[in-house]
């Protein structure tokens, strides 16, 4: 039996460690530990509700527009308040060019180094991706190696347009000022809107030339990792509001195969594990304090769960419980993909399907995005004016680029009274609940066999969920 730490582990946003038990050539067993407190939360507390949006989006500088959206969404719910159709519009606008870059970034820049072989890729590239971090296992050709070591340099020029896709509506990347309760503060002129179709074109040629196909390269090259890192229930909170209000990515959770519809009522976050007192609270009414050098704690992440159970979140999920609870137009989407990768539904929840539902869900948004633009009606209002109430209380559900996103904010006296944030990656790196149940990382890693000392493979299954620590811990 050997004991190995990876701390921390590189290409994913944050401080994670992951602790692994091998033995006989299997991981027994996985740790995942989210080494940072941070205390957002608290921070919130007494504070006018609208620096909710700003101060929320600092959680992170890879996924503030999650954060401004579900902060926004809070209010909204809490003043009842009609956001009219340009508003949501712009909204997705801005949110989806931002989960462009982010399906870019994490598969190009991130998790494609697990898979080159330095020797084969441009001069400078390789001496910059150190071979030290390479598993020495592509199994490509070398002009397939070359041909990946060429699009991850081109995937740096298309990740600077997506971050400019973001800029034109959302005002600057990261930290937007556009996404407020009540619509967007930002209308944009007509050369705005050229500019972002202008990119926005550009981002889907690169998508269906290059980023689609170079997933269906590695999907082709490493079959068996269709069935490495597998979790077993999804949940999805649902996000981009229609013009009309209706999701584009239902709301729903998969239950070890079972499909069973959401309800926010049904979360509990737990801490039996990690470094806080107490029974981990009441969701929307108190959070856990930190308990420093808790006995049988390991980690500053909690624990959510969907009635008890750890749940996946993130593009599988979506697709996943798009498939079960979406539109016509989506589910014929998936499938597509699915068919092109040659893969079965229950599949996608593996490192290999990780990876291809992001490059479907990036397709399929860079057609909404397209679409949502022309939609758009200048002359009409793109927000509704609002007074922030003595009392009340939200909750501000969306869809983050990693999975699902949730604020829950209480007002009272005008000022900030509770305010509750569960990040994807709280999902994804939870630690063990309060039953001991290991969270969905944790799960993925278990029973993998490995040669080795196994480094090389849990690389790519904790990449795989495209973890954000400092969103985890907030
Ligand atoms: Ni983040």
């Amino acid at each position: 039996m050997k004991k190995i730490a990876i701390d921390p582990i590189t290409r994913i946003e944050g401080h994670l460690k992951v602790e692994l038990v091998v033995e006989d050539g299997v991981i027994r067993e996985a740790r995942s530990s989210g080494a940072l407190y941070r205390g957002l939360e608290q921070i919130l507390v007494g504070r006018h509700p609208l620096d909710a949006q700003k101060i929320t989006q600092r959680i992170c500088g890879v996924c503030p527009l999650a954060h401004s959206t579900a902060a926004s969404l809070c209010l909204d719910d809490a003043l009842d308040l009609d956001v009219p159709p340009n508003g949501r519009l712009l909204s997705a606008l801005i949110l989806g060019a931002n989960f462009l870059h982010n399906h870019i970034l994490h598969f190009y820049h991130l998790a494609l180094p697990d898979y080159l072989d330095p020797g084969g890729l441009p001069a400078g590239l390789a001496g910059f991706l150190s071979p030290g971090a390479s598993p020495q296992d592509w199994r490509g050709t070398r002009e397939e190696r070359e041909r990946l070591g060429q699009d991850y340099l081109a995937a740096l020029t298309m990740r600077r347009k997506a971050q400019e896709l973001v800029a034109l509506f959302g005002g600057k990347m990261p930290h937007d000022m556009a996404i407020v309760p009540g619509g967007v503060t930002y209308r944009p002129t007509f050369g705005d809107v050229e500019a972002f179709r202008f990119r926005l074109g550009e981002l889907r040629d690169f998508i269906e030339r290059t980023y689609f196909p170079d997933v269906l390269l590695l999907a082709k090259t490493y079959p068996d990792h269709f069935a490495l890192g597998r979790t077993h229930s999804f949940l999805s909170y649902g996000g981009f509001p229609e013009a009309d209000g209706t999701p584009t990515f239902p709301a729903g959770v998969i239950l070890n195969g079972e499909a069973t519809p959401f309800r926010p009522a049904e979360i509990t976050e737990e801490v039996a594990h990690a470094w806080y007192a107490g029974d981990g609270g009441k969701l929307g009414e108190s959070f856990p304090m930190p308990q420093v050098g808790k006995q049988g704690a390991y980690s500053w992440i909690k624990a959510p769960r969907f009635r008890g159970e750890p749940c996946e979140v993130g593009p599988a999920a979506r697709l996943l419980v798009g498939l079960e609870f979406g539109s016509e137009p989506l589910r014929a989407a998936v499938e597509e993909g699915m068919r092109a990768a040659g893969v079965r539904v229950e599949e996608l929840g593996s490192v290999a399907g990780r990876h291809l539902a992001r490059a479907i869900e990036a397709r399929y948004l860079g057609a909404k995005l397209a679409e949502w633009l022309e939609a758009l009606d200048l002359r009409k209002p793109i927000a509704v004016p609002f007074k922030i109430p003595a009392e009340g209380q939200g909750v501000g559900l969306a869809e983050a680029p990693r999975g699902a996103v949730g604020h829950w904010i209480k007002i009272k006296g005008g000022k900030i009274d509770h305010y509750q944030v569960i990040s994807p990656t709280t999902w994804n790196a939870s630690p063990r609940d309060d039953r001991g149940k290991p969270g969905p990382l944790e799960e993925a890693l278990s029973g993998t066999q490995v040669e080795g000392d196994g480094l090389a493979l849990a690389g790519r299954i904790v990449r795989s969920f495209d973890p954000c620590l400092a969103c985890a811990v907030q």
